[in-house]
């Protein structure tokens, strides 16, 4: 398996794409931001989205939109074909598509609203937090993106303010405080482990 920056060569795969997610999204019966094949062709020409390919036959997908000026940035439209499913493929483009988006845009701080369990976890296991919708972009052209979900009269009914999609952030200035103490916990750790290791031997000797 392919996981990829993708790029304009893989144009040739954005209908199916576009396909796939609205499928998906039919069968799951909730709400989904319906995408253009022009669209999904946008990303890839920016460099700003990640694809799977087996043998040259359409896997997974996923695409970086940013907002605010760049203060946020969402890892959108995450999809696996139904062939390649429960063998860890989201896992492994999530994790891709969350490395390109950190180093591409080191400052802003990534988020995602989500129903599925699914991405919740994936999303926990990078290091997200779930947030109320006052956290995220106020950039109206993303709300604007949940007008084609079947449930958008809840948004509106609340000021956008909340909905049946849960808000996920991650936070590199909370993350960046918290690693050093992770460093020293596993520096303290370390040493402890050779000191017993070093008294170890020395009974040995004796
Ligand atoms: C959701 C989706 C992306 C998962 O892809 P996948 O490659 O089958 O998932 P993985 O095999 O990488 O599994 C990742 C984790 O999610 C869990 N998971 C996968 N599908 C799940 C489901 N339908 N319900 C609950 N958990 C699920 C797995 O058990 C795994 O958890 P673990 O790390 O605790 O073992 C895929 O089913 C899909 O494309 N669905 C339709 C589109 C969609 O829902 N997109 C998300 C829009 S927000």
């Amino acid at each position: 398996m392919e996981i990829i920056i993708a790029d304009i060569s893989h144009s040739i795969y954005a209908e199916e794409i576009c396909t796939t997610i609205e499928n998906a999204a039919k069968v799951r019966g909730t709400g989904i931001a319906k995408r253009k094949p022009e669209y999904v062709i946008s990303k890839m020409q920016q460099g700003n989205a990640v694809i799977a390919l087996e043998s040259n036959k359409f896997a997974g997908f996923c695409y970086i939109e940013s907002w605010s000026h760049g203060k946020f940035v969402a890892n959108s439209g995450l999809i696996v074909h139904p062939d390649f499913r429960g063998i860890g493929l989201s896992k492994k483009i999530k994790k891709k598509i969350f490395e390109h988006s950190r180093a591409k845009f080191p400052e802003a701080k990534i988020f995602s609203i989500t129903t599925g369990l699914a991405v919740m976890k994936l999303n926990s296991d990078l290091g997200y937090k779930p947030v109320t919708f006052s956290e995220l972009t106020t950039d109206q052209t993303f709300w604007n993106g949940c007008k084609t979900c079947v449930n958008y009269d809840v948004l509106q009914r609340t000021n956008q303010k909340m909905c049946l999609c849960t808000g996920m952030l991650y936070d590199p200035v909370t993350e960046n405080k918290t690693q050093p103490q992770k460093k020293i916990k596993e520096k303290t750790f370390n040493r402890l482990k050779s000191i017993k290791q070093h008294l170890f031997l020395k009974k040995e000797k004796k």
